[in-house]
């Protein structure tokens, strides 16, 4: 590792402490000359490092660079080794996931971009992804079974809620299957793809994308997303937000799924909701009674037929209006 990212790991961990030059020299074993050119070059990559005569240096809390130390910092208790790939920009997280694990790479691993030119959103939709969000893929390796594959999307969107009141105190709502919403606006989206191993006939990698609008000025978003989008401006940095969802996703896929999807109910603003939906071209209104285990919808239809949907888009009467 180069000294600046080793003189980075220690302000990391010690956000708001002061280090002087000559213990950073002494912890690193290297000059105290090697450590102003370290923090020079931080400083010049965009860290907001502070620097006091006779007291040292320190990370500020406003500094929020996305960083491998930073967000490897907050999985030190993950049951899951994590490679984590940070990027200024790309087309797309998940693209670029897909990209690695053919060209062979292995082991789970995380991207995360500042922005993206070409993000993804489901079926074939784009993902607005302007400078300075949150746009993570986890990949997974899926060798070893750890979840139901189905239920992969749901219990990430319980984990970006539950992150997200750990954190920043909010009370986001899931939208079914799999958008978060924060006062009824769309804050969050996740696209989870697979990577078949034909010859195995087994799921081999999973990436679970994830798209957070924060530190956005809406205003800017293109207009037909205006009365859709919403965001929120983070308390914490993105890095320690982007360790928790890691975390929760790896907990919650480890965890009973009957536990999850009880949260996953607990959290869905949809129970109780008027709904229109297109299966198979049919335009069909109901009203949602139940979500079951597998994460489907237990709709009732106007002419009183029970309907089980599992997948595809719904529209909910009265949001985004
Ligand atoms: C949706 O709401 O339709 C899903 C959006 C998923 C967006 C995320 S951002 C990180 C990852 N990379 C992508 O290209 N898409 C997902």
């Amino acid at each position: 590792m180069a000294i600046k990212q080793d003189i980075l790991k220690v302000l990391e961990e010690n956000r708001g402490e002061y280090f002087s030059g000559e213990e950073l020299a002494s912890k690193l074993s290297v000059t105290r000359q090697a450590i102003w050119k370290g923090i020079k070059a931080l400083e010049e990559e965009g860290h907001h490092i502070k620097a006091t005569t006779n007291k040292g240096y320190y990370l500020e809390q406003t500094s929020d660079l996305l960083t491998s130390v930073g967000i490897l910092q907050g999985l030190v208790s993950c049951n899951k080794n994590f490679e984590v790939i940070v990027e200024k920009t790309v087309e797309s997280t998940n693209l670029m996931a897909k990209k690695l694990v053919g060209e062979g790479k292995k082991g789970n691993f995380i991207i995360v971009a500042n922005e993206q030119t070409a993000g993804l959103g489901r079926q074939g939709k784009s993902f607005h992804s302007p400078k300075n969000g949150i746009y993570m893929s986890i990949v997974l390796d899926m060798q070893e079974k750890i979840t139901d594959a189905q239920l992969i999307t749901s219990k990430t969107a319980v984990a970006v809620v539950e992150a997200i009141e750990s954190l920043e105190g909010l009370n986001p709502q899931i939208k079914w299957v799999n958008d978060i919403l924060l006062t009824g606006k769309k804050i969050c989206g996740i696209l989870t793809e697979g990577i078949f191993d034909f010859e195995e006939g087994k799921l081999k990698k999973v990436i679970i994308g994830i798209g957070l609008n924060v530190n956005q000025d809406i205003k800017n978003y293109p207009k037909d997303l205006q009365n859709k989008a919403g965001g929120f401006k983070l308390n914490e940095n993105r890095n320690q937000l982007v360790s928790k969802i890691a975390l929760n996703v790896v907990n919650n896929l480890m965890e009973d799924d009957e536990k999850v999807m009880a949260r996953y109910k607990k959290y869905s603003m949809i129970l109780g909701k008027n709904i229109i939906f297109e299966p198979e071209s049919q335009n069909l209104k109901g009203v949602v009674i139940d979500i079951n285990d597998l994460g489907h919808l237990i709709v009732k239809l106007e002419n009183g037929e029970l309907m089980n949907i599992s997948s595809g888009f719904v529209d909910i009467e009265g949001l985004y209006k």
